[in-house]
């Protein structure tokens, strides 16, 4: 890549891929970064600008790699370093950027760090994580913790005994990762030479994983009670969510500055919308984008989806740049989520057209081109701590959005030669790369098309948005360039979120650029058009004539 483009972000779509369960090298059932590599062309064609793959640093796993023993080092299941910088280097050859993903909430508990903290309170790493002293313990012996914080993964206290040195240590996902203490300047200095280190292996950028979590309530309050119980009934005020973090991040994306065009992505956890806001910075000194989650959560309807993309534009301060995400490695996949008996595809494809022209980079999560659901393991094959812990709840483990990519009808899918990590989701024969490819009306063909439109009308990206009715139904809007970088051009999205016909206003004639029902090159006037269901239909307004004078 030539020249530095400190925007490209901007216009980027971004595609994450979860290293165990994208493409296995070497046949032992886990997905590698050869193996990753092996299909950039595929994600070249596909036409994805970005990666951003989740951890494949040295990890016991314990979190599949959200536990990281050293963040400088690949782990030997994934490859080697030489193996990161071969797909980096390849990555950047045709044109695609690469983001890691950084860990820096909590360590594992088998980061030398964390080893040599928790041998003596005198160790000088025991200061980089987070203790409180044994004072009482309980009739059974346990030791009573400072307060209610939650481990989320394990469902009880998130403080854990450490019997050396006579204290408790916080573990707010297992208790296998210990927090760090981020009001130790030693700890932020220490993220900032991880990140300078892979910045200088030609990184483009970061996830930063719990990033609104780094810091905790200095006098370690209770959370108040709350009635949601996917947060554990608690308010996170002072587990997390802390305005301490602002400052943190400030520095962090000034490290990611110092070379220009590298991007910070962070995932600001939860649903709260002011917050992730927030941590853009008032004055653009945060990060990059911090995550909306939004879309994660919200029903099938268009006055949904509608109401949600007005409330993030409306809370982003002056010159933020937003973003939507329909799908990660945390959630069942938005296929299943908004699945309908003769619609799923379909529907597929209305969110699909959706992502990729509101105003905001996509984040697309590996598979959903196919319109993978994911599936349940039975129980002997849960894999994720929290579908193990919650079982047979079906709602919270992370197993089904992991299952392998579907490359081919060959034996696993074209996966791996070996005996995959996670059973493959049902109906991986139909719906699978190669397939879908050969099929004009898959839903990764659709994805292909639109992703190519989006490149060729720079207004898809950097225009402005104007929503157009407020139609419970159909979700409709135009993006409009305003010249310099965003062009001239004008695009009307008109999508129809019900599953049976409905009437849509058009503002003027038009001619097809893509559609689910209509031939590209098509026109249609102005006035009301009768759309099928799930019609998605993007049209390129005819110029306004204006009377000879
Ligand atoms: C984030 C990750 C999740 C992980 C957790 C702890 O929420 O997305 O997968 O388990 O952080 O690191």
């Amino acid at each position: 890549m030539t020249g530095v483009d400190r925007e490209w972000w901007k216009r980027a779509v971004f595609y994450q891929i979860y290293p165990r369960s994208f493409m296995d090298s070497d046949g032992d059932g886990v997905g590698d970064l050869p193996g990753i590599r092996s299909r950039l062309p595929y994600l070249a064609s596909l036409g994805v600008d970005a990666l951003w793959i989740s951890p494949f640093f040295k990890s016991p796993m314990k979190d599949f790699g959200y536990d990281v023993a050293d963040y400088r080092d690949v782990d030997p299941l994934f490859g080697s370093l030489d193996d990161c910088r071969a797909l980096v280097d390849e990555a950047h050859r045709l044109g695609i950027r690469v983001l890691l993903d950084l860990v820096a909430n909590h360590t594992s508990e088998e980061h030398p760090w964390f080893v040599e903290a928790r041998a003596s309170r005198a160790n000088p790493r025991h200061s980089w994580y987070l203790w409180h002293p044994i004072a009482r313990r309980n009739a059974l012996g346990r030791p009573v913790p400072p307060n209610n914080w939650k481990c989320l993964f394990e469902l009880r206290s998130a403080w854990f005994e450490n019997a050396a040195t006579d204290e408790l240590y916080l573990g707010t996902f297992t208790r296998h990762q210990p927090e760090l203490d981020w009001r130790n300047p030693a700890v932020p200095a220490e993220f900032a030479d991880i990140l300078r280190f892979w910045f200088e292996l030609g990184v483009d950028g970061f996830r930063l994983d719990v990033a609104t979590a780094y810091f905790k309530d200095a006098e370690l309050r209770s959370n108040p009670f709350s009635w949601k119980p996917l947060d554990l009934f608690q308010r996170h005020v002072y587990d997390r969510n802390r305005p301490e973090v602002f400052g943190a991040l400030a520095e962090l994306r000034k490290v990611a500055d110092e070379r220009g065009d590298r991007v910070l992505v962070g995932e600001t956890h939860g649903r709260d919308a002011s917050l992730a806001a927030a941590c853009h910075g008032e004055r653009g000194e945060g990060l990059h984008m911090a995550f909306n989650f939004d879309f994660l959560f919200r029903p099938w309807s268009a006055k949904a989806f509608r109401d949600s993309a007005r409330a993030w534009y409306a809370a982003l301060p002056e010159g933020a740049w937003p973003n939507f995400t329909l799908s990660n490695h945390d959630q069942i996949r938005h296929a299943r989520r908004y699945r309908k008996a003769g619609y799923t595809d379909a529907r597929a494809k209305v969110a699909a057209a959706m992502l990729l022209t509101l105003r905001g980079s996509p984040f697309l999560y590996y598979g959903e081109e196919l319109g993978m659901e994911g599936g349940y393991p039975p129980r002997g094959q849960l894999r994720d701590p929290l579908g193990i812990a919650t079982w047979p709840l079906r709602a919270y483990g992370r197993d089904p959005e992991r299952t392998p990519m579907q490359w081919d009808s060959s034996q696993n899918a074209g996966f791996t030669t070996g005996t995959p990590w996670l059973p493959l989701e049902r109906g991986w024969r139909e719906r699978n790369v190669e397939r879908e490819l050969r099929d004009p009306g898959s839903v990764l063909s659709f994805y292909v098309s639109m992703i190519a439109l989006r490149r060729s009308r720079p207004e898809l990206a950097l225009g402005s948005l104007a929503f157009l009715g407020d139609d419970p139904g159909v979700l409709a809007y135009e993006r409009r360039g305003e010249g310099g970088v965003s062009g001239e051009g004008r695009v009307l999205v008109i999508l129809n979120f019900d599953a049976k016909a409905r009437r849509a206003e058009l503002p003027s004639d038009g001619s097809v650029l893509l559609g689910t029902h209509r031939e590209p090159g098509a026109r249609i006037q102005a006035g009301t058009a009768v759309l099928s269901p799930c019609e998605v239909l993007l049209l390129a307004p005819a110029e306004r004539k204006y009377p000879e004078a």
